[in-house]
């Protein structure tokens, strides 16, 4: 789907969010400057986060309380590392009770999980972005949810 403004991508976070449970783990691509950390800012408006969710670059992984924690991951520099374990993120909390999201996550963050979204944004000449969303596993057996509203 086309992302005119930031605004919209933010939006779209809010409308991940209202179908996004505790567990679930969502995987965010796309390269610096896409759209990941707004993405996931309106994820956080979503679940009720009421602080401000920035990028978590230098601490690799955030958490924010909402009416269902966030984990925020920078897995940028964990790349070169392989596939994350939940220790190499250093959380106090259960990932199964929170929503975990990743940028830079694919490919290393998926085994967290047997389900995940992976939203893949893209940027354009117009500075508009694009977002493609997979669903992932038998969490979403019952088909893709739909976001629009
Ligand atoms: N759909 C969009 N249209 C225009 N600008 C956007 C859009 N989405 C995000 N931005 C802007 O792009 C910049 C980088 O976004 P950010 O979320 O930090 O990217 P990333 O985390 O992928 O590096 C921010 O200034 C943000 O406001
Ligand atoms: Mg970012």
């Amino acid at each position: 789907m086309r992302l005119a403004t930031v605004d919209d991508t933010q939006a779209l976070g809010r409308r991940l969010a209202a179908v996004l449970q505790p567990g679930d783990l969502v995987v965010l691509s796309g390269p610096l400057g896409a759209g990941k950390t707004a993405l996931t800012q309106g994820i956080g408006q979503g679940l009720g986060v009421t602080a401000r969710v920035t990028s978590p670059t230098f601490v690799i992984a955030r958490v924010h309380q909402g009416r269902v924690p966030l984990v925020h991951v920078d897995a940028y520099r964990l790349r070169d590392a392989g596939r994350v374990e939940i220790d190499d993120l250093d959380l106090d909390i259960e990932i199964d009770d929170s929503v975990v999201v990743v940028e830079w996550g694919e490919g290393i963050v998926e085994q967290l999980s047997d389900s995940h979204v992976e939203v893949r944004l893209e940027r354009h000449d117009d500075d508009s972005r694009t977002a493609t969303l997979e669903w992932v596993g038998p969490r979403w057996a019952d088909g893709a949810p739909n976001l629009d509203a």
